[in-house]
């Protein structure tokens, strides 16, 4: 089996591994921001970079391969330095906004600037104004975007709706919808639950709760028969935003409908129709009557005459 030196100890690994994979499976510690293991890698965000023995250039460990004999370093000083320049490259176009962002607490870059010891800007630098695109459910500020990709790999790779795409280059790029309008996907969200900032957020999260104060409990989606694990974030006994989980991927409806029990139109006790209108009856009244309606209907066409249908996530003694 080939084996690989990291910081001068040997692993093995396996032919198409690489560096960023044998580090991981060996619990060897390197900062990442563009890579997910669900996705091709990208090797956009730079953060990930290693030392390789006998190459002058840092390399982007999660678009390395592994090679035999290989000796990479991982904790260098050189290292260390190298990532802490491409942290100020991303600072440079990016707002420090985190007082007053929704992703404040939960952010892969304000984390990652604590972890790299950045305590202030070291070039000074002009924020850009770019875009924020209201799409419905996601709003997009394209101003804390920093271009990792994840959003637009995610939804051609996961969800296989290639809603999203890079426009323009360098300075000014910024992520859109593939045809430059309005997004019109199917609003799963998967992109606002992996972009590791605050440009892609649920619309109806925005400015409500910090992200401090949820309650992050996993349990089911009652939407539909499927069930999918949902992450759901309360605040005060409310439903503040659900989210896809580590192993699900939940539908628009899942996600964004989770308000419906509070809303006004809600039907919340039985209506009984008689002369064209509906009234309140009681429970025990709405079910006479409608065994009653049952039993007539079978007097008059038989046993035959009378189906079911229930929601498959029904238990057996709800059903019977
Ligand atoms: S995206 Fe992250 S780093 Fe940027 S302003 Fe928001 S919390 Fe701060
Ligand atoms: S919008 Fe978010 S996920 Fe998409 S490229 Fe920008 S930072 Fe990454
Ligand atoms: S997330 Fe969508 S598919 Fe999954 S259970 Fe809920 S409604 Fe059904
Ligand atoms: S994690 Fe390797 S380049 Fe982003």
């Amino acid at each position: 089996m080939p084996e690989i030196y990291i910081n001068n100890k040997k692993y093995p690994f396996n032919e198409g591994d690489t560096v960023l994979e044998v580090a991981k499976r060996n619990n060897i510690y390197i900062p990442v921001m563009c890579y997910l293991e669900k996705i091709t890698p990208t090797g956009a965000c730079r953060f990930c970079l290693i030392e390789i023995e006998g190459i002058d250039k840092p390399a982007a460990a999660c678009v390395t391969y592994a090679l035999d004999g290989m000796k990479v370093f991982t904790d260098t000083e050189k290292v260390i330095k190298d990532r802490k320049r491409m942290m100020d490259f991303v600072l440079i176009k990016h707002p420090l906004d985190c007082p007053v962002c929704d992703k404040a607490g939960e952010c892969m870059l304000q984390d990652m600037a604590y972890e790299f010891g950045i305590n202030e800007e070291s070039v000074p630098s002009v924020k850009p104004d770019k875009p924020v695109f209201d799409w419905n459910f996601i709003i997009n500020d394209t101003n804390l975007c920093v271009m990792c990709e994840r959003c637009v790999k995610v939804c051609h790779e996961i969800t296989g709706c290639s809603a999203l795409k890079i426009e323009e280059r360098g300075f000014n790029n910024i992520i859109n919808t593939t045809d430059g309008t309005e997004l019109n996907c199917d609003f799963c969200g998967l992109c606002v639950d992996y972009c590791p900032v605050g440009a892609l957020l649920d619309k109806p999260y925005k400015h409500s709760v910090r992200s401090w104060d949820l309650d992050k409990k996993n349990t089911f989606c009652n939407m539909c028969p499927v069930g999918c694990e949902i992450e759901v974030n309360i605040h005060d006994n409310e439903i503040f935003r659900c989210r896809s989980t580590e192993n699900s991927f939940i539908c628009s409806l899942g996600r964004y409908a989770f308000k419906h029990p509070e809303h006004k139109d809600r039907i919340e006790t039985p209506l009984m129709k008689s002369s064209g209108k509906h009234s309140e009856v009681s429970w025990s009244d709405a079910l006479d009557e409608f065994k009653d309606r049952l039993n007539n209907i079978k007097e008059r066409y038989g046993d035959e005459s009378v189906a079911l249908l229930l929601g498959s996530r029904l238990s057996n003694e709800a059903v019977f």
